[in-house]
């Protein structure tokens, strides 16, 4: 289970270049209330989005249950599934098969890759394209976790510029016939002396990929810090298709803020709809020029948690138990800020079936109004990398070496999650 503490402290670096922890002063700048151009749709190939926001894919969250809670606040973003390893999906593994279902409410169903064997990626592609399982195909070099980027995937793999184009040419060879678009999400590079967000853009344009997605922190930063959206409107500035910011998005007004000042075509969200996927329809909102936004009471939050919970027991195929066990993140996010004992709150995590959630909900005041202190705060994980893992020699040329993909190939991870 993942702990989240009901603070807002993060980890970033003062104007020295210190580590520090607590609330970066630099948060309280952004603020601004209305959209000062209209947000037009994107177009991903056949696509629109109208709305141009997206659930940022997030392992072991962003499963079908809790995208349709999303798309029911803001029904015209795009919902992008958890990675799912491509390996594991040409192995046809349970798990994976899984992360690949869509529910039938889903506008487009949008699935995320990850890989670094570029033969693997296509053969993923290929069971997407053949089986009907997508509309769209977003690809994984995001991804800072070390067991991920010491096998040379995720961030790390833009480095080798052979590999990353490699791939998305394959993935898009494979896609372009079934018109399902492909796109790219990066980080800056694996730290600042290392930076690949303008050059991976502009192949990741050049190998045909419909838009890419910037998430403004290095594999060193991992979550903490800020994501720097001066590198959005680098990308934005550099590139012909379409390029949505991501990062530190914690309210509507974040999302104005950085449209306002990187010109991104459109968002992604990440932490900030965790427990709070009503963050779809603030930003439509903000996007559409209103101020309207969603504070709901805690009665509209434990009904949110209850379709939640029987989405997921749909999810896994009626098992209650994996299902509450899923949610117990989820209501931990939900709750943040409300005045719930830490007995009711323990209570909630010990849960077993739908009727201990309900028996739990049930206890709570309905009437409660949204706690002011979390309104748009950052939530999640914030902490720095405490050391990028990487295969050995990786930074000394920029293309892979016969050796390297070997070495690589040989031991493609099965079950590479957050
Ligand atoms: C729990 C968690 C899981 C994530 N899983 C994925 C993933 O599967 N694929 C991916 O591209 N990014 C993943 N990310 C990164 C997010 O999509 C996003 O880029 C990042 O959190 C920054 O956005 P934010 O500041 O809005 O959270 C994950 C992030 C978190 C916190």
């Amino acid at each position: 289970m993942s702990s989240v503490s009901d603070d807002h402290d993060i980890e970033y670096l003062d104007a020295r270049g210190d580590c520090r922890v607590g609330v970066d002063p630099r948060s309280q700048k952004r603020s601004s209330h209305v959209a000062s151009r209209p947000m037009r749709p994107v177009k991903l190939g056949p696509i629109s989005v109208p709305t141009p926001v997206v659930l940022s894919p997030m392992a072991g969250v962003t499963n079908w249950p809790f995208r349709v809670i999303c798309e029911e606040y803001g029904p015209d973003g795009l919902y992008v599934a958890e990675m799912i390893t491509a390996r594991a999906l040409v192995a046809r593994n349970p798990k994976a098969l899984r992360l690949c279902r869509f529910a039938p409410s889903e506008n487009v169903r949008s699935l995320q890759l990850y890989g670094v064997n570029p033969a693997i990626v296509e053969q993923a592609a290929r069971i997407v394209v053949d089986e009907h399982m997508a509309d769209h195909v977003d690809l994984n070099f995001g991804c800072p976790v070390p067991k991920v980027t010491r096998r040379g995937g995720g961030s790390a793999l833009p480095w080798k510029t052979d590999l990353f184009a490699e791939i998305i040419s394959r993935v898009v060879r494979v896609c372009e016939p079934a018109d399902i678009p492909v796109t790219a999400k990066i980080r800056v590079g694996i730290d600042h002396e290392h930076e690949t967000f303008l050059e991976a853009g502009r192949l990741a344009q050049d190998e045909g990929c419909a838009a890419v997605t910037l998430h403004a922190r290095t594999t060193a930063e991992y979550y903490g810090g800020h994501s720097d959206w001066t590198r959005i409107a680098q990308l934005k500035q550099a590139l012909d298709i379409p390029v949505f910011g991501n990062g530190d998005i914690w309210g509507a007004d974040d999302a104005l803020a950085m449209v306002e000042q990187t010109g991104c075509d459109g968002v992604a969200i990440g932490r900030g709809c965790q427990g709070r996927p009503w963050l779809f329809a603030d930003i439509k909102h903000a996007f559409a020029g209103s101020a309207e936004r969603c504070n709901p009471t805690l009665g509209e939050v434990c009904r949110v948690i209850m379709r939640h919970a029987e989405l997921l027991t749909e999810f896994y195929d009626g098992d209650e138990r994996m299902a509450v066990h899923d949610l117990r993140k989820h209501i931990a996010w939900y709750l943040k800020g409300f005045p719930v004992g830490g007995a009711t709150r323990k209570s909630f995590m010990e849960c077993e079936s739908l009727d201990d959630v309900r028996c739990q909900i049930d206890r709570l005041d309905p009437s409660v109004r949204f706690p002011e202190r979390v309104v748009d705060k950052p939530r999640g994980r914030v902490r720095f990398a405490k050391k990028v893992h990487l295969p050995y020699g990786w930074l000394d040329s920029r293309t892979t070496t016969h050796q390297e993909r070997e070495t690589l190939f040989g031991d493609d991870p099965m079950d590479a999650s957050y």
